[in-house]
């Protein structure tokens, strides 16, 4: 499979799939991959179990690839919220993120700032709309700020963070720590301007859960400490019995035990398949369906309140109606699968979303909006 009319063919689920955002149905390939590492596991024949623990290196290079990094420097994680974790607690100085961002960082940082005993000092932003903004960033910078935490794309306001102009305005000194989990494999992104990126393969890879990464640079490795480091983060090769080595000076210093090999399968299958379909491509189909739907939510009259302009987004659009839980009921009645949150309806659309899927989203609206006019 090598062209992406090939990859948009392998979308299989049921129509009205609209929930990208939260969780990615497994691909033909991915689910495959499954049943056949599974078979190889079970025969318990050493070169069986040799030949599914290669997945682990094959998901490095090729998350690798997708990120322009060496393969070394890519760590398997068994979530993105562990590979934050492992950047975060090793920090130490004011670290900038802001509230409204998706708790894996918030929280993460909250926590390790906690326990820093003062070391490390959040610097929350509070922008009005919630938008990691390079001058919101501006502000917040003082001498004591080394590191920002930010979303590359916000998973409920859709925003896509301009990770070029993040960095030009903290410098080349200060760490920039970015969670790709919604842009990761759809958003043809110079991630090199990064120092730490996250991301995992359960949403827009197609899958599974346990299928996360963590790639730290050169400059990430030498600033943050590998507090979190276990049994597969010493120096030295295989166990570290009856001795207790110092943490590995390559980016394996941020990992904890053994990995989940099948996870990691199904993370190189994931990540092969959009590299091969090409993520400028897939990027761009993404752009068309969230165009469509715009373009939808205006005819019916509902508020988008995610950005319109394309450079600004990726693949999320949130709805902003004025009674929220109406309309996610009126989507759900429909068969339209989407995310309620507060007061946004998430609609999130994939490069195989098809047309019917899109109708069925402006049939359910076209519903609500009629709701309204015989309910006045
Ligand atoms: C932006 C963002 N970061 C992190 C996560 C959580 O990732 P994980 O489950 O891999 O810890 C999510 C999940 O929705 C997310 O949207």
């Amino acid at each position: 499979m090598n062209t992406i009319d090939d990859y948009l063919a392998t979308f299989d689920s049921e129509p009205g799939y609209l929930n990208w955002a939260a969780f990615g149905p497994l691909s033909p390939s991915v689910r495959e991959e499954v049943f056949a590492d599974a078979d190889l596991l079970g025969s318990g024949r050493p070169s069986s179990l040799a030949l599914v623990a290669e997945r682990v290196a094959q998901a490095q290079e090729v998350v690798a690839q997708l990120l322009g990094a060496d393969a070394a420097d890519v760590t398997v994680q068994p979530s993105s919220t562990q590979g934050l974790a492992h950047a975060l607690y090793g920090l130490s100085g004011a670290v900038i993120a802001s509230t409204a961002e998706f708790p894996s960082v918030s929280l993460t940082l909250e926590r390790a700032a906690a326990l820093s005993q003062g070391s490390l000092v959040a610097r929350w932003l509070t922008p009005d709309d919630g938008r990691v903004t390079p001058d919101a960033v501006a502000e917040a910078l003082d001498d004591e700020v080394g590191a920002l935490a930010v979303s590359h794309v916000d998973f409920r306001t859709g925003y896509r963070a301009d990770l070029a102009a993040l960095r030009d305005v903290i410098g080349p000194d200060r760490l920039l720590i970015v969670d790709a989990v919604q842009s990761f494999g759809i958003v043809d992104e110079d991630f090199s301007v990064a120092d730490v990126v996250v991301g995992h393969g359960y949403k827009w890879l197609r899958a599974g859960r346990g299928t996360a990464f963590a790639w730290f640079s050169p400059r990430a490795r030498e600033r943050i400490v590998p507090v979190l480091s276990g049994i597969t983060g010493a120096t030295g090769e295989g166990l570290p019995v009856d001795d207790r080595p110092a943490p590995a000076a390559s980016a394996r210093a941020f990992t904890v035990s053994g990995p989940d090999t099948l996870a990691a399968g199904r993370l190189a299958v994931g990540a092969r398949t959009v590299r091969d379909a090409g993520v400028g491509e897939i990027e761009a189909r993404i752009a068309a369906h969230v165009d469509a739907i715009i373009e939808i939510a205006d005819r019916h009259g509902i508020a988008v309140s995610s950005p319109r302009e394309r450079a600004q987004r990726a693949g999320i659009v949130a709805l902003a109606p004025s009674e929220p839980a109406r309309l996610a009921a009126a989507l759900a009645n429909a068969g339209v699968v989407a995310t309620a949150r507060g007061a946004a309806v998430r609609v999130a659309p994939h490069a195989g979303t098809d047309a019917e899927t899109i109708r069925m989203l402006d049939d359910a609206l076209a519903g609500f909006g009629n709701e309204t006019f015989i309910s006045a």
